[in-house]
């Protein structure tokens, strides 16, 4: 299979992802979808968009090849992709632009939008001050506690963050209600999800938004060798960053993809949030895909030190890609993804976010297997500045 042809027409990555929603929000993905494929050819949209890109997130972002890090490990090359450099600190901010573009064209004046690190949330706060939309942001009462520096941000931006108290307070849950606000205002709002996650055609939508990330890659590797690096690492919560930098690489079979989970306490412990590595398919928010679950089909509770990863379900294109062995996925526990930032900060003077660390944090074990004459492409999703003082407290 090629990447054309992922999703299908019913918005399915070979058995995964498809559009498990209540009738009232049938007519507004359509319309969704509709837009999307129009604009991917408008070239008015696609100008507009690209500029943005560039004068407004600061795109293209560097690729750095990390020579510390890699004397450090005594493995392959290591290039790290610079996400943290995006304006609001993450890549997340690729994917807002695009959707408040296609939200301003379907003449939508009300947006919402969840957040779990608070970094969606942020970015789509600023793309809404910047282009004039109201802006509601629901978040979960435990992600305000430990990203209230982003709570600060979005409110300043002049969003309204809505704290939701339900289940076990985190993404999932801010999920759960702004689909809800979603099918109540369908008319005049428009629903910013932030991760390659939900019915069809979200998973598709914030792919080729973030495919900016791993095209890029693709011209920039040319600047250190002529080959394309052998293998591509990022950390998966609902897989954006990931599927960004992976998806422009599908079709060159040669490069190995590794998705990186939160591991938490240890998948053994049950207090983790390694979806891909210890899950099930089943569904959840409008899409058949992997799940942490118990038998009955009920949501597990989740752990991850970042609010960013900790989140029970994962896209439907990783759960593909698990399935068909396109893709590996492992897990970083907690401990390990605070090794990994510290371990940046010292060799490259990088202070990566917690969500990013775990991708750092998996490269001492994957640099054993690899070669000095082999490269690998990190993705340093986004900075940590948000999480300094949980890190202070944690270290
Ligand atoms: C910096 C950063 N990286 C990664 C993630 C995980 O999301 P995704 O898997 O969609 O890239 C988040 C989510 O908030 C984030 O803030």
């Amino acid at each position: 299979m090629k990447l054309k042809d992922l999703p299908n027409k019913r918005g399915y990555f070979g058995a995964y992802g498809g559009r498990f929603v209540p009738e009232t929000l049938v007519e507004p993905l359509n319309e969704l979808e509709k837009a999307f494929a129009k604009a991917r050819t408008d070239l008015s949209f696609q100008k507009e968009f690209r500029e943005l890109l560039r004068r407004f997130a600061g795109r293209p972002t560097s690729l750095l090849f990390a020579k510390n890090l890699t004397k450090r490990l005594k493995g392959p090359r290591i290039f790290l992709k610079r996400e943290d450099l995006c304006h609001t600190g993450a890549h997340k901010v690729n994917n807002t632009i695009g959707q408040c573009l296609l939200a301003k064209t379907l003449g939508k004046t009300r947006i919402i939008a969840e957040t779990g690190a608070g970094q969606h949330g942020v970015a789509t706060a600023t793309t809404c001050a910047l282009m004039g939309l109201r802006c509601e942001v629901y978040m979960g009462a435990e992600d305000m506690e430990r990203q209230a520096l982003n709570v600060f941000r979005m409110r300043s931006m002049g969003a309204r963050v809505i704290p939701v108290n339900t289940g076990s307070c985190t993404l999932k849950d801010a999920i759960n209600e702004a689909l809800r606000d979603w099918v109540a205002n369908v008319k005049n709002t428009f629903y910013v999800l932030g991760s390659v996650v939900g019915p069809h055609p979200y998973p598709w939508v914030v792919r080729e938004f973030q495919s900016v990330i791993g095209q890029e890659v693709i011209l920039q590797m040319r600047e250190f060798q002529a080959t394309n690096p052998d293998a591509l690492v990022a950390c998966v919560g609902g897989g954006s960053n990931s599927i960004g930098l992976f998806a422009p690489f599908y079709d060159k079979k040669k490069v190995k993809f590794i998705g990186v989970e939160a591991g938490g306490s240890g998948i053994k412990t049950q207090k983790h949030a390694a979806t891909l590595c210890a899950g099930s398919p089943g569904v959840l928010h409008g899409s058949y895909t992997y799940l942490l679950q118990d038998t009955h089909g009920q949501i597990l509770g989740t752990h991850s030190v970042s609010a960013g990863l900790d989140y029970p379900a994962v896209g439907p294109e990783h759960a593909f890609y698990k399935d068909s062995g396109r893709a590996e996925y492992v897990s970083v526990t907690d401990k390990q993804a605070l090794e990994g930032f510290c371990l940046l900060n010292e060799t490259e003077g990088l202070s990566p976010a917690l969500e990013s660390a775990h991708a750092i944090g998996y490269l001492p074990y994957l640099a054993r297997k690899m070669k000095p004459s082999q490269s690998v492409v990190v993705c340093l999703s986004g900075r940590g500045d948000k999480d300094m003082v949980q890190l202070q407290e944690l270290l």
